[in-house]
C-alpha cells in the first residue's frame, strides 16, 4: 500500500494540466483548459481541466478524475503504476510495498532508469542501422511492410558484427548492457575469459515497448530462414514476458476507436495487420496468454478477440487463453476466440484471403461460453452417463474460476442441458461460490437520499474547499448529527478525511481519498468537478453561515422543547438561560462574519 500522505504530496506537486497536456491538446479558456475528450469521440471540445481543482471533467461523457485517475484511464496503467509514473516525473520516490529501505529503493530505481536508457539507445541504433541495410529493407518489403509501418513500430536492424553496440556505448563493459540482455557475457564460463558480444546480430529488430512507450525488450528475427527464427530479450527487471503485449502501446488509441482488441501470437502478425487495416492488434510474446495479459487488455477495452491458428498448437494456446480469461469474464465483457484454418496465422490469412475475409472471421469469432462448452463436450460421449459425468468433471474447474455472473449462469444452464441435470444441481455439485441460480435478484437498495439543506451545503463546500474543514468544530458536527443523522455520518467522514490531509488538503487530494472510501461521494465529486470555480473567500463565508445556522437550529430546537415543558424546574430555567446566551453569541458571530475582511 502506498501511504495516503504520499498520494497527497504527489497530487500537490504534479500539475494535472501538464499531465493531461502530454496526451491531449489543451487550450486555455477562462480559468480552465479545454480540449477534445480522449474518452469519447467528439468534434468540439467538452473536456475541461481545472488547474485550481487539479481535476478533469468531460461535459460530454462525464469522465472525471485527478491526474492519477487520468493516467489510469488513458494509459491503462494500474493505480500503483500511475502513481509511480507521476512520481518519477516530479522526482519523488514512491515508498513501495516491497518494504525496501529507502537507500536500496533509490538504487533499484536508478538501476531500472539506467536499463531503460540503455534499451532506448540500442533501439535508436538498430533503427539507424536499418537505413543502411539493403538486405534487411528488402526482406521487410518482401513481407509487405512499408517504411511508415516500420517507423510506427520502431523496427530496426542489428548488424552482423559481434560487437556492433560498441559504436553506441562508450563502455562496452558496462554491467547494464548485460543486465539489459543486449550483450551476452561468457567470461564466467570455462575458457571464455572476458568474452562479451552482442546478443542480436544480423536480425530484424522489433522493439517491445511497455504501455508508457519505453523500450523494455527486443525480439529479433532472422532474415529469411535460420535458427532460432526469433531471438528475444531475456527477462530483466524491466521486461517480463508474461506481462507484456507486443504492440499494445502503438495500438492503444485505435483500440478505443475500433471498440475491440485483436490478440495474435506473433510480431509479424501485429505489424502486418497494422499494414493491412487492422491496427488494433497486439501479440503475446511467444508465451501463453496469462491472466495479467487479459487484465491489461481489459483496461483498454471490454471487447477482446483472440486469434489462433487452427492447428493443434493453436488449440492448446486457445485453451490457455480461455483459462486466463475466466477470472475476468463478466457480463459487461465480451471475450471471443477466432480459429483460422490450419497453417494460417493472421498475417498469412489476410494476405491470402484479403482484409474482408478476415473481417468476417472477426465477426464470426466464437464467444467464450460457446468455446468453453465445446472444450468440455467434444471429447466426451454425451450419450452415456459416464460421458456426461466426465463432461461435468472437466467443466468444474473452469466454472469455478469464473466470478458469479449472469454469464456463468448461462453456461451452467447449457451444461445442465447437455448433461441432463439442472442448473442448481450443477452449482451445488461444483460448490460454486454464490450460486447464481439460487440467488434471488435483490430489490434495488433504497436509494440513499441525497443530503439536503444545510448539511448538503456544508458537504459541498467542504469537498470543494477541504482546507476549510477546521471550521466544523465538535459542536457543529454534533448539531448536524441531531438534525440529520444520515448525512451527518457522511459529513463526519468528510471532516476526518480533510483533517487527515492537513494543509495539503485540496480538491484533487480529497477526491482521490474519498474515491476509495465511500462511493456515496462520487456523484457529488462529479458534480463539483463540473462547476466553475467559486471565490474561496465567498465559500468560507458561506460555510461559516451554514455552520452557524446548523448550531442555531439545534439551540432553537432545545429552547422550544424546554419552553413547551413550561420551564418547570430550576435546572430547566438555567439551561434555557444558557441557550439564550449561546444564541446571542452565534448572532454576534454572524455580524463579524459578514464584515468585509
Ligand atoms: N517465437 C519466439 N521464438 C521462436 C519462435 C517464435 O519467441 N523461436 C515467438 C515470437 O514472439 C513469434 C511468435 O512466437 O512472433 C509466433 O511465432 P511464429 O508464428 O513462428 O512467428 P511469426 O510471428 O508468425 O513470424 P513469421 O511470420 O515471420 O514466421
Ligand atoms: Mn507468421
Amino acid at each position: 500500500m502506498i501511504p495516503q500522505t504520499f498520494i497527497q504530496d504527489l497530487l500537490n506537486r504534479v500539475d494535472i494540466v501538464d499531465v493531461v497536456g502530454r496526451y491531449v491538446q489543451l487550450k486555455k479558456g477562462g480559468a480552465n483548459y479545454m480540449g477534445l475528450c480522449p474518452f469519447h469521440n467528439e468534434k468540439s471540445p467538452s473536456f475541461t481541466v481545472s488547474p485550481t481543482k487539479q481535476f478533469y471533467h468531460c461535459f460530454g461523457c462525464g469522465a472525471h478524475g485527478t491526474a492519477i485517475g487520468f493516467l489510469i484511464e488513458y494509459s491503462g496503467l494500474n493505480f500503483v503504476e500511475a502513481v509511480k509514473d507521476l512520481a518519477q516525473g516530479v522526482g519523488m520516490v514512491v515508498p513501495d510495498d516491497d518494504r525496501l529501505p529507502p537507500a536500496q529503493r533509490a538504487e533499484v530505481q536508478a538501476k531500472s532508469l539506467a536499463l531503460s536508457e540503455v534499451m532506448s539507445r540500442a533501439g535508436e541504433f538498430y533503427k539507424q542501422e536499418l537505413r543502411t541495410a539493403p538486405q534487411a529493407i528488402a526482406y521487410l518489403k518482401k513481407r509487405g511492410l512499408t517504411g511508415e509501418i516500420a517507423a510506427r513500430f520502431g523496427i530496426g536492424y542489428a548488424p552482423s558484427g559481434w560487437d556492433g553496440l560498441r559504436k553506441v556505448f562508450d563502455r562496452y563493459d558496462a554491467s547494464e548492457l548485460v543486465e539489459a540482455g543486449l550483450l551476452i557475457d561468457r567470461s564466467d564460463e570455462e575458457g571464455g575469459s572476458g568474452k562479451r558480444y552482442d546478443r542480436f546480430r544480423d536480425r530484424i529488430m522489433f522493439p517491445i515497448r511497455n504501455i508508457k512507450g519505453q523500450t523494455i525488450g527486443f525480439g529479433g528475427r532472422v532474415l529469411e530462414t535460420g535458427e532460432p527464427k526469433y531471438l528475444n530479450s531475456p527477462e530483466t527487471p524491466l521486461f517480463q514476458k508474461g506481462q507484456e503485449l507486443y504492440g499494445l502501446f502503438e495500438a492503444r488509441q485505435v483500440i478505443r476507436e475500433a471498440g475491440y482488441v485483436l490478440v495474435t501470437e506473433g510480431y509479424m502478425d501485429v505489424v502486418a495487420l497494422a499494414q493491412l487495416g487492422f491496427p488494433q492488434a497486439v501479440a503475446t510474446l511467444g508465451t501463453a496468454c496469462t491472466p495479467t495479459h487479459v487484465q491489461k487488455l481489459l483496461r483498454q477495452t471490454d471487447h477482446v478477440i483472440f486469434s489462433f491458428d487452427g492447428d493443434a498448437a493453436g488449440r492448446r494456446a486457445a485453451r490457455r487463453a480461455l483459462e486466463a480469461c475466466l477470472p475476468h469474464a463478466g457480463d459487461d465483457k465480451t471475450l471471443k476466440f477466432l480459429f483460422l484454418p490450419p497453417e494460417h496465422d493472421p498475417d498469412s490469412y489476410v494476405r491470402e484471403f484479403g482484409a474482408q475475409a478476415f473481417e468476417q472471421q472477426v465477426r464470426d469469432a466464437m464467444p467464450l461460453s460457446q468455446f468453453l462448452l465445446r472444450e468440455v463436450t467434444q471429447d466426451n460421449d454425451l450419450a452415456t452417463s459416464e460421458g456426461r459425468a466426465r463432461t461435468q468433471f472437466d467443466a468444474k474447474p473452469l466454472l469455478q474460476a469464473m466470478p458469479p455472473s449472469a454469464l456463468r449462469l448461462q453456461i451452467v444452464r447449457s451444461l445442465a442441458q447437455v448433461t441432463q441435470t439442472t442448473a442448481s444441481e450443477i452449482e451445488a455439485l461444483f460448490e460454486l461460490s454464490q450460486p447464481v441460480a439460487r440467488v434471488r435478484v435483490a430489490p434495488p437498495k433504497a436509494k440513499r437520499t441525497a443530503p439536503m439543506g444545510l448539511e448538503r451545503q456544508m458537504i459541498r463546500l467542504l469537498v470543494t474547499y477541504p482546507q476549510l474543514a477546521a471550521m466544523l468544530d465538535h459542536e457543529a458536527l454534533s448539531a448536524a448529527e441531531q438534525l440529520a443523522p444520515d448525512n451527518a455520518e457522511m459529513l463526519k467522514q468528510l471532516v476526518q478525511a480533510c483533517v487527515a490531509l492537513g494543509e495539503n488538503a485540496n480538491f484533487a487530494a480529497l477526491a482521490e481519498q474519498l474515491r476509495t472510501q465511500n462511493a456515496d461521494f462520487d456523484p457529488l465529486i462529479a458534480e463539483i468537478a463540473a462547476e466553475s470555480d467559486a471565490d474561496p473567500e465567498a465559500a468560507r463565508l458561506e460555510l461559516a453561515g451554514a455552520v452557524r445556522q446548523t448550531k442555531m437550529q439545534v439551540v432553537k430546537a432545545e429552547m422550544d422543547r424546554l419552553a413547551a415543558g413550561g420551564l418547570a424546574t430550576d435546572e430547566m430555567r438555567q439551561r434555557y438561560r444558557e441557550l439564550m446566551q449561546r444564541q446571542e453569541q452565534l448572532r454576534r458571530q454572524a455580524e463579524v462574519e459578514t464584515l468585509p475582511k
